[in-house]
């Protein structure tokens, strides 16, 4: 009982899978996200130093993607800026995963 808690729970921690089929912006959107956000905001967007940013938070907070780019580009509080770590098609790329897939 107690090992099927533990791989239920790892298994909830994984980033979520694409889709099949899922297009090349989306699969370069989760490489970003597990390199470079999942660490802080949780491998599924659950929160963890960062807040959760999953199951249609991003949506509801940013109705326009326009203004999470913003965020991610220049950071906010401990939340670090990417502008100079992530190309633009990157940020657009990891911005779409969030919203379409966490
Ligand atoms: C070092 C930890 C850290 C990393 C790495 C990190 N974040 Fe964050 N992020 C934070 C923190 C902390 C906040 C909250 C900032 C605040 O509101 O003061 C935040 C806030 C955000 C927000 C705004 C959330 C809201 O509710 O307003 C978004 C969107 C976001 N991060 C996306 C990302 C993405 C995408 C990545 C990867 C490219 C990333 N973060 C990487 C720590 C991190």
């Amino acid at each position: 009982m107690f090992l099927v808690l533990i791989v239920a729970a790892t298994a909830c921690a994984q980033a979520p899978e694409l889709p099949e089929g899922a297009d090349a912006q989306l699969v370069e959107g989760r490489d970003v996200w597990q390199a470079r956000c999942a660490t802080c905001h949780g491998p599924d967007g659950g929160g963890g130093t960062g807040p959760r940013l999953n199951e249609g938070r991003v949506l509801d907070r940013y109705p326009d993607a326009a203004e999470q780019a913003t965020i991610i580009e220049n950071g906010k509080g401990n939340m670090p800026s990417f502008s100079s770590v992530l190309t633009e098609e990157q940020i657009d790329a990891v911005i779409r995963y969030t919203r379409e897939i966490l």
